[in-house]
């Protein structure tokens, strides 16, 4: 994917074991679409050589500030002004102390110091460093200067030791670089979204589910976080990673699904239920595995309930929020689309076919809505679920 095209970055290093981590997320920063600048400290350079970022970006790595290779010898302000951010990637407990007192005394300081755009810092260092009050205190103090500050985590450290000071993984920094970048229309808002299948228990051992990959949800819930919204993600059975920023509850069954959206909805603006939710669950799910020998060569008979229409239950609440559901359809799309829209009395349907979507990475959807129809033509699942995140906002602030 392309999400960083046309971003150029200038990547600060400084002096941290964690260094090694950052060559990575040059690659990383790079199969996105961005041009990446180096500028290391003395101190970084003692971890990993600038021939290596060199080799990695394609492009000469600056240390010192008096390097004589700009021609008006002022490295501290051309490189940064072509720049849409800085991001400094290991950031040191020294550099962000110097950082908190605007102090100069190498390129990358002075590069913060005279900068025009945003500067990003992950820092990384030892639990002891990062819980001293005066890395806490500096990190206040950037963060209240408006610098983005990602991370620290926590874990297993180079030092052996273990706790919160390690820095964030290469994925983890890429994921909050897009997200960054990200319009921000869904800023203030609260999101509660379901996503993927449900298992409905026959036994111990057996569940009825379906084909629903969880895909379309979770590259929703990580566009909602993207574009600024609190994000709580009701997530039935997936293989898939939790996006970045977003709270997971996990839950197996639809009677479980609706306890927890119906908890978690109060507070929310928007609800959009992309869970493919089972209708009915067994009845008298067996407490025991069943066996061949106790059901009979014609197989156990099993009975079906309803379960809670949870989209529908959050729709008829009195103070429910803009709620979105999802119409799968092997048929008829347009029309069942359409009736679901007026059934379940939700301002918004996003249609699609079932065949063309489960386990899918990319789909098409159709919006149905008091405006009519509205198309996003086929695209990988995360470019569509921001085209529907940017329509839900603008509908959202249009309602309010
Ligand atoms: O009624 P149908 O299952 O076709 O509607 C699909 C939409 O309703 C989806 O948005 C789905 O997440 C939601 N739904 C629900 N609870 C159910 C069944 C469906 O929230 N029990």
């Amino acid at each position: 994917m392309n999400d960083l095209a046309g971003r150029h970055l200038v990547l600060g290093m400084t002096g941290g074991i964690a260094a090694y981590k950052t060559a990575e997320l040059a690659r990383r920063l790079q199969d996105h679409g961005a041009t990446v600048q180096v500028v290391m400290t003395e101190g970084a350079t003692h971890f990993i050589t600038p021939v290596t970022m060199q080799a990695l970006t394609g492009r000469p790595v600056f240390t010192d500030q008096w390097d004589a290779r700009q021609p008006n010898n002022m490295a501290h302000i051309d490189l940064s002004r072509a720049a849409d951010a800085i991001v400094v990637v290991p950031a040191s407990a020294d550099f962000i102390a110097k950082i908190a007192h605007g102090l100069c005394d190498d390129l990358l300081t002075t590069m913060c110091v005279a900068r025009a755009c945003p500067l990003l810092v992950v820092p990384a260092m030892n639990l002891q460093m990062w819980a001293h009050p005066a890395t806490q205190r500096n990190a206040r103090q950037i963060a209240d200067d408006g610098v983005v500050v990602l991370g620290p985590a926590s874990g297993d450290q180079a030092c052996g030791e273990i706790g919160s000071g390690r820095m964030l993984e290469p994925d983890e920094i890429l994921d909050d670089l897009i997200a960054f970048f990200q319009p921000k229309p869904m800023r203030g808002r609260r999101v509660l979204i379901t996503a993927g299948p449900t298992r409905e228990p026959i036994d111990p051992v057996r569940a009825i589910t379906n084909h629903s990959s969880g895909k379309m949800g979770y590259a929703i819930a990580r566009a909602a976080h993207e574009a600024g919204a609190e994000v709580t993600l009701v997530s039935g059975p997936t293989a898939l990673a939790t996006p970045r920023g977003v709270v997971r509850i996990d839950v197996e069954t639809a009677r479980q699904m609706y306890d927890v959206v119906m908890r978690e909805v109060a507070g929310a603006d928007c609800f959009i239920a992309v869970a493919a939710v089972a209708d009915w669950h067994v009845i008298d799910a067996s407490e025991h595995k069943l066996k061949k020998a106790g059901v009979g060569s014609d197989g156990p008979i099993l009975k079906f309930a309803q379960n809670p229409d949870i989209l529908a239950a959050v729709a008829a609440r009195p103070t429910a929020p803009y709620c979105v559901g999802f119409a799968a359809e092997t048929e008829d799309l347009h029309a069942n689309a359409e009736s679901k829209l007026a059934r379940k009395k939700v301002q918004l349907i996003v249609g699609n076919h079932a065949h063309e979507a489960f386990g899918r990475d990319d789909n098409a959807l159709t919006l149905y809505d008091a405006r009519g129809r509205t198309t996003l033509e086929r695209a990988d699942k995360l470019v569509l679920a921001r085209q529907l995140v940017a329509a839900i906002a603008e509908r959202m602030a249009t309602a309010s």
